[in-house]
């Protein structure tokens, strides 16, 4: 039997180093190395091979009937997950503290319990009654939903063989030790050991798993990169603390796509869907008042119409602000050098703060238009026509280019009852058989100036 190995092994990235380093030289991280105890077995375990002694086969020869899908029901949730879960697929859920990933999970696994599914909800953090509580406040009964208080890897999938659940919940993945390891919980080592025997059994006995992951202060699953790269999909469940809405968000599916979002609204009784995101991140909206102009966004196949706002203010700073909350700083930066040269707009002894409404992202060319509009229309103190969608790629020659998936945000807008889109050139000339709302499209910001102010 070889000798047990010290290595230290960052807890952020999971690097592994034969002494201790203040900085982790991967991920750059201070006092984040831990010593753990390293065994290399001596064979390969039997329980970790997937394919139990399988012969290469033609690609052709291999059925492709597909496994079917499970609906949870949610459809937010189930669009997510590219049209339900999948049998013997594993789910990485990422997201803040008090987020409500368990309230989700519960909620998923009330309307799961309701067909009749055995669903095994095992939690390390909160007691059978804690959680018994807050299924009383969400509602949610069911025979068929069981709930498991426990650490121990080991006890966890003998209750797993015995009962055979269709699907499970590890909430979370971190409070979970197995013996066999003597580091502690949530340490690389016991995240990787875990999740990899629960992936093992998940994929042997067709279960579908949801692994809870808590995050780390930059916002990445806590624990070793590799687990991202284990499991099968990995969703982060995000929202800003102050607001109600909750988006659940693909970064890695293997059965669907990716960029796919889920809009929920966190109310008494749980989380409640919103079928349609766009009414509610313009329900407050401000007419008529300058530095608000309403843009497309596309979040995967979906269009999503959210408020973009300026404000620009003289500055009494030597380097005036440049704030943004919800879209890139750097293209903000780029495209307000953009206005000040094509159209002349001083800035330089503004402050500006740009922001979209209701705590959402926007990370596409798509809305350089809008940011633009804005800025000016507060710089210029004059109000955008409420009632218009504006969005295009703004090049550095102040020039407009066309963007993806026009048709679909022309009519997201026209659903909405906004009678006006402006839009890039290129885009109007295909969707000339758009009528409502009327299409107004434009090849420079020269042009977007006569139109707007
Ligand atoms: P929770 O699911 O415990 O979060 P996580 O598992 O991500 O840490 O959600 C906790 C928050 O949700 C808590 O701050 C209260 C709020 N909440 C409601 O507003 N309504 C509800 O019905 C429930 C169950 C929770
Ligand atoms: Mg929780």
């Amino acid at each position: 039997m070889p000798k047990p190995k010290i290595v230290y092994a960052c807890q952020n990235c999971g690097f592994q180093s034969p002494k201790w380093l203040g900085k982790c030289p991967d991920c750059n991280q201070w006092n984040t190395l831990v010593e753990e105890k390293f065994e290399r077995a001596s064979h390969p375990r039997d329980e970790f091979n997937l394919g139990a002694r399988e012969q290469p086969t033609s690609i052709a020869e291999i059925s492709t009937a597909e496994e079917g899908r499970v609906l949870s029901g949610i459809g937010e949730f189930d669009r997510v997950l590219g049209g339900g879960l999948v049998p013997g697929s594993v789910i990485l859920i990422g997201g803040d503290p008090g987020i409500g990933k368990s309230t989700l999970l519960l909620q998923a696994f009330a309307a799961l319990s309701q067909k009749g599914l055995t669903c095994l909800y095992i939690s390390g953090e909160e007691s059978q009654r804690q959680i018994k509580m807050r299924a009383e406040r969400l509602d949610v009964t069911s025979p068929n939903l069981l709930i498991l208080s426990e650490t121990s890897l080991e006890r966890i999938i003998e209750q797993i063989k015995k009962i055979k659940p269709a699907i499970l919940v590890i909430d979370s993945i971190q409070t979970l030790f197995s013996s066999n390891l003597p580091s502690a919980p949530g340490s690389v080592g016991q995240v990787k050991e875990c999740s990899g025997s629960i992936i093992v059994l998940a994929k042997k006995n067709g279960l579908c798993a949801f692994l809870i992951g808590h995050v780390t202060k930059d916002g990445s699953i806590a624990g070793p990169r590799v687990l991202e790269h284990m499991v099968d999909t990995v969703l982060y469940f995000e929202g800003e603390g102050s607001h109600s809405f909750r988006i659940l968000r693909a970064v890695k599916n293997r059965f669907g796509s990716t960029n796919e979002i889920g809009v929920f609204e966190m109310k008494e009784a749980g989380l409640k869907e919103v079928n349609n995101p766009s009414e509610l991140f313009l329900s407050e909206r401000p007419l008529q008042v300058p530095g608000s102009a309403v843009v497309c966004s596309m979040e995967g196949t979906r269009p999503i119409l959210v408020e973009l706002q300026a404000l620009v203010s003289p500055s009494f700073l030597a380097i005036p602000r440049r704030t943004t909350i919800g879209v890139d700083h750097n293209r903000v930066a780029l495209l307000v050098a953009v206005l000040e040269k094509k159209m002349g707009v001083k800035l330089f002894n503004q402050d500006i703060f740009v922001n979209v409404a209701g705590g959402v992202h926007v990370d596409e060319p798509a809305v350089d238009l809008g940011v633009i509009a804005v800025v000016a229309s507060s710089y210029q103190e004059k109000s955008i026509d409420a009632k218009t969608v504006l969005f295009g790629e703004v090049g550095l020659a102040g020039e407009i280019r066309g963007i993806a998936q026009a048709e679909a945000r022309v009519k997201e807008a026209g659903k909405l009852g906004f009678s006006r889109c402006i839009l890039p050139q290129s885009n109007a000339r295909q969707l000339s058989h758009v009528k409502n709302p009327e299409l107004t499209g434009i090849s420079s910001l020269a042009e977007c100036w006569e139109i707007l102010f």
